[in-house]
């Protein structure tokens, strides 16, 4: 079947729709924090360099040269080595068990976009209570949201490559990156703003313990959208003589662009006002609002644009996260669009129900094992285990089972002379840092 294809700026901006989300706004600088800033923020910045950019040029090329699925394209590139096909299924898999948290939380930023519109919480006492009783008590509000969330990615990848998702991210994208550009503008006038640099680049490598380790180049995966066959299911769609290597240069600078000036700005106003850097996932949802009271009309203003920004982000993300199994669905199951979408929907959307409950008070010890919730758990798994570990397997398919005539005669002319140091880097730096968080998990888990 003939897949329509994406055009040029349409795939720059879905790949870094997919990239640029929650990641960058809402998990980035919540984990910088709680990790104590700068040392973490260079080892992020490091694997996003040795690792993120050599994985991302060979997911786009398993999808540019297989022109299937997540999971075919393996088999249509090297038919000798089917089992590759299991390795692609279960990274689209992977995408599906984010979404049950990540459209959770897409419907916190929803609902926060009518707190930010009706009134904004006068205190941090004040906005602590308002986020822990929605996550406490209010299961029917988030359910509410959630299922708002769901109908909303549903209906953009029933609609198909060119017209829901290249459509959704030609508009949203640009949009997301005036509001954060402009109130990255705003934060560059206060005198908060040299502490937030502080923070955020001088490294107090006495923090760095092997779980911020771990954490960090999880994150580095999970931000790039890597080893989930997101990347992998839209360059399928690119057209013809595209040059993977601009493509990924555009997608990393974007998103790290947009991870640092969204932390720097966050954590601008945070020192500004005084409030504190450290306080978890509620940091966007706590800290923030309080800092949004405080700085009167324009904090309001801000706070109804900020969480704005932060939906756009995270649905151009959350599209991406379900298209890799909604296309196996389609390829694979026969399934239509239509009845592919709703059905992968459908998965995340009850999962992400029993997240919900997991973190209510009623619900919450019968769903907490070792010290996490399910919340907790399957963000963990999924960005600390099964990203990475899709990242090794791409590594591996394109550093070994391809032949290297294969790999050069796409890469060669676009990478020039830099071919060698990325086939090395891609063959033996990537496996060998994966291999190192493998076992810096064994020894944390
Ligand atoms: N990159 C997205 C973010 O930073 O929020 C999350 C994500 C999207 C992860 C797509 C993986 C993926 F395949």
């Amino acid at each position: 079947m003939k897949i329509a294809r994406f055009s040029r700026v349409g795939f720059i901006l879905a790949a870094a729709g997919s990239a640029v989300g929650l990641g960058n706004i809402w998990k980035f600088p919540y984990i910088a924090g709680e990790y104590g800033g700068g040392a973490f923020v260079l080892v992020y910045l490091i694997t996003v360099m040795l690792i993120g950019f050599s994985v991302m040029i060979a997911e786009l090329l398993i999808g540019y040269l297989g022109r299937s699925d997540a999971a075919s394209s393996f088999v249509k590139i090297s038919s000798t080595h089917k089992s590759f096909w299991l390795a692609g299924a279960i990274m689209a898999m992977a995408g599906l068990l984010i979404m049950t948290f990540y459209s959770v939380v897409i419907g916190w930023i929803l609902n926060y976009i009518f707190v930010a519109l009706t009134s904004l919480p006068a205190s941090v006492d004040e906005a602590k209570s308002v986020f822990t009783q929605m996550i406490d008590s209010s299961i029917l509000t988030q359910i509410f949201f959630h299922t708002v969330a769901f109908v909303l990615i549903s209906a953009v990848v029933a609609r198909g490559i060119k017209g829901g998702i290249e459509r959704l991210n030609m508009v949203l994208m640009p949009l997301l990156f005036v509001i954060v550009g402009g109130m990255f503008l705003y934060a560059l006038s206060l005198d908060g703003f040299s502490k937030a640099v502080d923070f955020m680049f001088m490294p107090d490598w006495s923090k760095l313990n092997s779980e911020a380790f771990v954490t960090a180049v999880g994150h580095a995966f999970f931000t790039l959208s890597l080893g989930m066959g997101a990347l992998l299911t839209y360059a399928a769609s690119l057209p013809k003589n595209s040059n993977l290597v601009s493509n990924t240069l555009i997608v990393v600078a974007l998103d790290t662009g947009i991870a640092l000036v969204a932390g720097l700005m966050l954590f601008t106003f945070l020192y500004e006002y005084g409030a504190e850097p450290s306080s978890g996932p509620g940091l966007v949802f706590i800290s923030l609002p309080a800092v949004f009271y405080e700085m009167g009309t324009i904090g309001t203003v801000f706070a109804v644009l900020f969480f704005f920004a932060l939906a756009f982000a995270g649905l151009t993300s959350a599209v991406s996260l379900v298209e890799p199994m909604v296309q196996i669905g389609i390829d694979k199951f026969k399934m239509s669009r239509l009845k592919s979408s709703i059905s992968m929907g459908l998965f995340f959307y009850l999962i992400g129900i029993v997240v919900i409950l997991s973190g209510s008070s009623e619900f919450k010890e019968t769903l907490t094992w070792g010290g996490k919730n399910l919340f907790d758990w399957i963000d963990f798994i999924t960005a600390s285990i099964m990203l990475p570990l899709g990242g090794l397997m791409m590594a591996i398919f394109v550093g070994f089972v391809m032949r290297r005539s294969q790999v050069e005669a796409v890469l060669k002319p676009q990478l020039g002379r830099f071919f060698e140091i990325w086939y090395f880097s891609l063959r033996f730096i990537a496996p060998a840092a994966l291999f190192v968080v493998a076992l810096h998990l064994l020894g944390v888990a």
